[in-house]
């Protein structure tokens, strides 16, 4: 198995991807971890919580960490995921309370302490993760890999550029250079992951309380999608990044050179890809490309029904 740590905005596709995590084979979820994305780094933690409630994750240490961009004023995502960030679910008050320790703390500690086995999946802004490379260097080299969401060849925030590296370009910048392996599961691959009325279908067939809830998830996501980009469905953008830790012949990877725009007029926060090599660069990233659909949503359901 490999110990995820997964730092997360929940974000109706963040807890489909912590249900994902907890129940993948190979997938062992060390800890879970927040931060201020689709919704105020508040309501993100409580969001984690109820997903493990609701999952029975005991277990799961839900760590809160940044509030804020390291540079940037917050930006959140209400039209999407609603005021609460999870928006649609009625789900009661967690009772489990977060942990004391700080979600960059907690991060630091478990891979100074680790033989360098733990491999973070970021689906959310990558603040807390910029953080804790600035504030304890020693973590990179004992970093396996980074298999993040975020990014594209094109946008979803602003024409250029993806909603989690727009939201703190600066962490992103920081990441996509610190040299450690990474994985971006863009949008490029992330809408090949539709919840489609079928698939939707799918998952209600489960029947359990785990799959009505993503139900639920999904029925107020698709319906925000469709207003805000016309889909037929809402992309799962981030169990992709937990199904690729899981088994990574999920999706083919391209790898390329990859730097964050910080400084542009139109294109602050983009992942600018150099697809043809035109830069002589050497490539830093492997660049989710194509996914294999029937074994993503066949791996999402074999997870769901652990829920029984
Ligand atoms: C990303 O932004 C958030 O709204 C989703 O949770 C996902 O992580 C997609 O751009
Ligand atoms: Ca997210």
């Amino acid at each position: 198995k490999r110990k995820v740590i997964l730092d997360c905005d929940p974000g109706h596709d963040d807890a489909i991807a912590i249900l994902l995590a907890a129940k993948a084979p190979k997938v062992e979820l060390v800890a879970i971890t927040t931060v201020a994305g689709n919704a105020e780094v508040e309501k993100t933690t409580v969001n984690a919580l109820k997903v493990c409630e609701i999952a029975g994750l005991s277990d799961v240490p839900v760590a809160r960490g940044a509030g804020q961009p390291i540079l940037r004023e917050r930006r959140t995502a209400p039209d999407i995921h609603g005021d609460s960030g999870m928006d649609g679910p009625l789900l009661p008050q967690p009772t489990k309370s977060p942990v004391e320790e700080h979600a960059v703390d907690l991060i630091i500690r478990h891979l100074l302490a680790s033989d360098g086995d733990i491999t973070l999946v970021p689906v959310g802004p990558l603040t807390n993760i910029a953080l804790a490379m600035r504030r304890e260097p020693a973590i990179i080299p004992k970093i396996q890999e980074i298999v993040l969401m975020g990014g594209a060849m094109f946008g979803n925030t602003t024409p250029a550029a993806e909603f989690n590296i727009f939201v703190d370009a600066e962490a992103a910048k920081i990441v996509f250079e610190s040299g450690v392996p990474l994985v971006m599961v863009g949008l490029d691959l992330t809408h090949q992951a539709m919840a489609t009325p079928e698939i939707v279908e799918r998952i209600a067939a489960i029947d359990n309380n785990v799959s009505t809830f993503v139900v639920e998830l999904l029925n107020f996501f698709s319906d925000t999608y469709f207003h805000v980009f016309g889909f037929g469905g809402a992309p799962i953008h981030d169990a992709c990044a937990i199904a690729y830790v899981n088994d990574p012949s999920v999706f083919t990877t391209i790898k390329r050179r990859v730097d964050i725009e910080t400084k542009g007029e139109f294109t602050y926060g983009m992942t600018v890809v150099d697809l043809y090599g035109v830069t002589g660069r050497e490539p830093n990233v492997e660049v989710a490309d194509k996914l294999d659909q029937e074994k993503f949503w066949t791996m999402l359901c074999d997870a769901l029904k652990q829920y029984s």
